[in-house]
């Protein structure tokens, strides 16, 4: 387990919603921890992916009655993490009470299934953007290998679009970045009006200056508003190398655009980005701002590293 005092009573996103169907089972592994995730009467639980037993992984099980069984000598566990059925053993002999799973918290808000391997910090995950908004979702995950915080970072580094992203959502020919402010609150950071020149920012094929409103309102959950679209970064520590991408969208643009379409941009863009995060020296974010050379351009940058400082992470830092 990443032994993080602040990620690991985050929420983190485990899998999309749309994974996982009723009856159905999934792996998953978050801050170092391997995870089955299985779906009854329309509630996902989440548990550490073990068998108390012998040790065998429950996602290899399948789902009956209602109650999950292990796959190597066939216990049954019910919704609530206890065994209620062994079936090696005459059925009136009693279960051991200590035949239970290892229960982890775990919640589906904005078609994704969050997870907290800690105590929440907070009653739920709370993405803003998205709330009291009526259209949907669309929820794509990227592996990459590299540490969440550089994950992040790249995604509130502004000044990149024009050079990873050329001819997509920058020019090089127009690359400045006007001087921004970034303010600080309870609930994050905050840097509205980055302005940027890009090939096509409306759709409409004309290049044009675009300007987005950047928020992070976690250490590992980004976003970012254009015009009509709104999108948010969810970065989850898989192990100590990995990390998963979970780009979640909502965009006006989208009623021509259909999810599979949608799925593609976000491969192809936060291909363009993995490619060079994942060239990054050193892996870890130093959060030693002599470390690396600072531009006022990369002020929400130094603001994130700062926050990191503040908030004590210890994953993904030097
Ligand atoms: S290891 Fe799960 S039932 Fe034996
Ligand atoms: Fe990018």
């Amino acid at each position: 387990m990443i032994d993080d005092p602040v990620l690991k009573n985050e929420w983190h996103i485990a899998a999309r919603s749309k994974d996982l169907e009723e009856d159905g089972i999934l792996a998953s592994k978050v801050m170092g921890e391997d995870l089955v995730l299985w779906r009854s009467e329309g509630t996902v639980i989440a548990w550490k992916d073990l068998c108390i037993h012998r040790g065998a992984k429950l996602s290899l099980g399948k789902v009956i009655n209602g109650c999950l069984q292990c796959p190597y000598h066939g216990w049954e566990y019910d919704k609530g993490g206890a065994c209620v059925r062994i079936p090696a053993q005459p059925p009136e002999r009693a279960i051991p009470g200590k035949a239970k799973t290892f229960p982890v918290h775990a919640i589906e808000k904005y078609s994704a299934i969050w997870v907290c391997v800690g105590e929440p910090a907070t009653e739920e995950p709370v993405l803003p953007i998205f709330d009291g908004s009526d259209k949907s979702i669309f929820v794509s995950g990227h592996p990459l290998v590299a540490k969440a915080t550089r994950v992040i970072e790249n995604y509130l580094d502004f000044a990149h679009q024009p050079y990873i992203h050329e001819g997509y959502l920058g020019d090089p020919e127009k690359p400045e970045v006007d001087d921004y402010t970034v303010e600080k609150s309870e609930g994050g950071l905050t840097a509205l009006g980055l302005r940027i020149w890009q090939p096509n920012p409306d759709g409409s094929g004309i290049p044009n200056y675009s300007t987005y409103d950047y928020y992070c309102f976690r250490p590992l959950q980004a976003a970012f508003t254009k015009q009509k679209v709104k999108s948010v970064l969810a970065a989850t520590p898989v192990d100590e190398e990995n990390t998963v991408g979970y780009l979640l969208g909502m965009s006006e643009f989208r009623d021509e655009m259909d999810e599979e379409e949608a799925e593609r941009w976000s491969a192809l863009i936060i291909g363009q980005d993995a490619a060079i995060v994942e060239s990054q020296r050193p892996e870890l974010l130093p959060l030693d701002l002599q470390e690396e050379l600072h531009l006022a351009c990369d002020r929400l940058a130094i603001a994130y590293r700062r926050w990191l400082k503040e908030l004590g992470l210890t994953y993904g830092v030097a």
